[in-house]
């Protein structure tokens, strides 16, 4: 099932910048969808189109169908949980426990139910024993997770999240990326996420739209992207460092394969097949 379609979707701040042309995306039920782009690339803008926090100039935005437009919002709002990039302009209330209650009391939640709500969510991001302590006066890694929680409480169809890995330190961007597979498996939430950090895409995106200067360069397969290596550089991104490092070796006449992997897992399974019989058994046995 389809959940957001954008058909020829422009957008111009009041200043005059035009941020996206022409835009047409659709992200199915299920999916795991980056929107990949450099700095000023148009992905904040065209995420908060999602959910009426800005208007498109031209074309047309739908979720579930409904036209994003004002009588819909608040429908829309149930079924699209936006995460920004920065939790500070996402947290406001003066514990973990009442920025998850906040949206569930919103909408009437309460007694056992609001209960089952806040641990079940503070279950699943690993923010038990947090529920007294003050947003504000947590880390960077612990406030996006205050943030994804509270935002992850509201039960939405589809997470939107901009940059969630940025500020994150490499074990705090690892957990996140499992803790958003998890989250797409287990409870069959959609996700799309904007970022310019190709090393994290291979690990969480099924599919990819590439945005440079508010366009959308390319879509398709995460390895079908990434074997576009002169576009991806063209747009100041670069191959994920395995994929670059394989590109070396290759080059060098180390290895033969043509296979570009992006990932450590992709790499050691490709090389560990070149070289089957070459490779101690406990290694060909891993995951
Ligand atoms: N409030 C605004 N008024 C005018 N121009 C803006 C505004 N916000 C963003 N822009 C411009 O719109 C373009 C797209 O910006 P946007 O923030 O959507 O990019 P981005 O891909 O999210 O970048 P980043 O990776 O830095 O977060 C940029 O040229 C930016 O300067
Ligand atoms: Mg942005």
């Amino acid at each position: 099932m389809e959940l957001i379609n954008a058909s020829g979707v422009s957008f111009v701040y009041s200043d005059g910048q035009q941020a996206l042309k022409n835009i047409d995306l659709s992200i199915n039920s299920g999916e795991k969808v980056a929107v990949l782009g450099p700095n000023g690339a148009g992905k904040s803008t065209l995420f908060q189109l999602f959910n009426g926090l800005l208007t498109a100039s031209t074309g047309t935005i739908t979720v579930k169908g409904l036209p994003v437009r004002r009588e819909n919002y608040r429908e829309i709002r149930t079924i699209v949980g936006m995460v920004f990039q920065d939790p500070d302009d996402q947290l406001f209330n003066s514990t973990v426990r009442q920025e998850i209650a906040y949206g569930l009391k919103n909408v009437g939640v309460k007694d056992e139910e609001l209960e089952c709500a806040i641990s079940w969510t503070l279950e699943i991001v690993g923010l038990r024993g947090y529920e007294t302590k003050g947003p504000h006066h947590l880390s960077g890694g612990e406030k996006k997770r205050v943030a994804l929680a509270s935002v992850l409480a509201m039960r939405p169809e589809i997470l939107v999240l901009d940059e969630p890995t940025a500020s994150l330190d490499p074990m705090g961007a690892s957990r996140l990326i499992d803790l958003l597979g998890s989250i797409n498996r287990e409870l069959g939430i959609t996700v799309i996420f904007a970022t310019h950090d190709v090393d994290i895409v291979p690990l969480l995106a099924d599919r990819i739209y590439l945005l440079s200067k508010g366009e959308i360069v390319l879509s398709g397969d995460t390895s079908e992207i990434f074997a576009n290596k002169e576009i991806i550089r063209q747009i100041s991104l670069r191959l994920p460092r395995v994929a670059h490092l394989a590109e070396l070796l290759k080059r060098d006449g180390v290895i033969e394969t043509d296979a570009l992997p992006l990932t450590i897992g992709q790499a050691r399974r490709i090389y560990l097949s070149e070289h089957l019989s070459a490779a101690p058994r406990s290694l060909t046995e891993e995951k």
